[in-house]
């Protein structure tokens, strides 16, 4: 078996294999896998799982799609641009399949769940549809596929109890890993289509979160983000996300925690309380807000007030040393007015995120949203509408950033500049890319916590040098 990573590229811009396994090895031995991710982290997260799964099995990592035997398109469902960047792409890898005709072409993740019919309609030549639950019989699947057959393999069946407990992504070395702690989601916002895709809400079992944990500190990680679709609501048994993060707080090695995203009402006193006192749980969190209209935050079913969210961010501000925030917008939402979105526009302002992600409404089928609301806020509006709040908010990230200048941040090296090779780049706590000067030794590497003058910066990235 090959212990070389499977690819797993993201694009845009996030073991005991315990299951049935009725596959020939021989027949895979060695296939070439790639796999290309769209989407969230927790798709990320998913695509390293596929790649443990498979490698378990005997399938080896391909360099790049050309050499693959088996191409993963591994896909996300959320928003109508993430959807038709994925169509779009299909057809160009259909080159692939000529050049290659034993090529599998394969669709997993949460369009294969919710698209099944579309894609076999618009792209008949995909081989392969397989849900974010059926990862477990994945190598069974594939090697289903590459027998000569005409129809595609389908297996998107949800399993509420997968949590895919005892499998090992394979995670490319780095300074950061992704553990994910929670798969689904309950809340069933009216806008969203994840519940739909990813099925009810489950935890992963603690012993397991916290046998990845030291997994990937032994492997050199300092950095782990937990990952779940609303992370702080975890349960499992009588162990919630604050007892949790106490659980992988001593885990030597692990200097950061992070994780992504929490549920605005799901925060309790005593997990707030949890994550001030420990240096570990990085000051920075994204909370997502989607409106600050109290009736546009009713019909998208979010179960906070504007007031409810208002107090949360000030007790937080007030508990957690020099917190970051970033939020999730929506604007165009069916039935929201020019008062509304002002509404939300000044308590952006007011709030003050370090950044924010910023969508227009897209109708998702099967949400209440799609069923029983008129997506009646002109294109032309939604686009005006979210042009405006990017402004102000690339304002206030730079106004944020330049109040850092003067200062001196510890980083966390994570690697060159994606820019310039001489330069170095990691990340303050509160999660502030950081640029600065490699020095000429080449005395520091990935993985070393260093000490930043900021000298300047753009509206994201802080500038600086060494300190001392
Ligand atoms: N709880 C998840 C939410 C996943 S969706 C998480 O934060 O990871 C991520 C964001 O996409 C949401 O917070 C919302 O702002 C946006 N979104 C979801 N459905 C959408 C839709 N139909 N149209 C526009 N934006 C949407
Ligand atoms: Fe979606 Fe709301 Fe869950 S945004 S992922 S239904 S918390």
């Amino acid at each position: 078996m090959s212990t070389q990573p499977l690819s797993s590229k993201i694009k845009d811009p996030h073991a005991n294999n315990g299951g049935v396994n009725a596959m020939k090895p021989d027949d895979v031995d060695g296939k070439k896998v790639f796999i290309e991710t769209y989407g969230c982290q927790m798709n990320l997260a998913d695509s390293e799982l596929m790649g443990g799964i498979l490698a378990e099995e005997g399938f080896t990592a391909a360099d790049s799609m050309e050499e693959s035997d088996v191409i993963l398109i591994n896909t996300c469902a959320v928003r109508e641009s993430a959807e038709d960047r994925v169509f779009g792409r299909l057809s160009h890898l259909l080159q692939h399949k000529h050049e290659n005709p034993e090529l599998v072409l394969g669709v997993t993740g949460c369009m294969a769940e919710n698209l099944r019919e579309k894609i076999v309609e618009k792209a008949p030549y995909v081989d392969l549809v397989v849900g974010p639950d059926a990862y477990r019989r994945l190598p069974e699947l594939v090697a289903d596929a590459m027998e000569e057959n005409a129809d595609p393999v389908i297996d998107v069946k949800l399993d509420q109890d997968e949590v895919y407990e005892g499998f090992s992504p394979k995670r490319e070395d780095g300074v950061g890993a992704w553990v994910s702690v929670q798969r689904g989601c309950d809340k069933f916002c009216t806008f969203c289509i994840v519940p739909f895709t990813r099925g009810r809400e489950r935890g992963v079992p603690p012993e397991e979160v916290v046998r990845q944990c030291k997994d990937i500190a032994e492997r050199g990680f300092k950095k782990v983000t937990l990952l779940g679709q609303t992370v702080n609501s975890y349960e499992y048994e009588d162990t919630d996300f604050a007892d949790l993060l106490e659980m992988i707080v001593p885990i030597d090695g692990i200097e950061r925690i992070r994780f992504t995203s929490p549920y605005p009402i799901d925060f309790t006193d005593k997990l707030i309380d949890t994550i001030a006192r420990h240096d570990e749980v990085c000051n920075y969190l994204h909370l997502p807000m989607q409106s600050a209209s109290n009736e546009v935050l009713e019909r998208m079913r979010r179960q906070y007030t504007v007031e409810e969210y208002v107090d949360l961010v000030e007790r937080m501000r007030e508990r957690i040393d020099g917190l970051a925030l970033s939020t999730d917008i929506i604007v165009g939402f069916p039935g929201e007015t020019d008062e509304q979105f002002q509404q939300t526009k000044d308590l952006m302002e007011e709030l003050r995120f370090d950044f924010a992600y910023m969508f227009k409404y897209s109708e998702r089928s099967k949400t209440y949203a799609e069923r029983e609301m008129e997506d009646d806020v002109p294109e032309s509006v939604k686009k005006e509408r979210l042009t405006s709040i990017i402004e102000m908010q690339e304002d206030i990230s730079r106004e944020i950033c330049e109040s850092r200048i003067g200062t001196t941040q510890e980083v966390l090296v994570e690697g060159p500049s994606k820019r310039d090779d001489s330069e170095l780049s990691g990340r303050t706590d509160d999660f502030k890319t950081t640029v600065f000067p490699r020095p000429a030794d080449d005395s520091i590497e990935a993985g070393d916590f260093v000490d930043v003058d900021i000298t300047d910066c753009t509206s994201h990235t802080l500038l600086g040098e060494l300190s001392g």
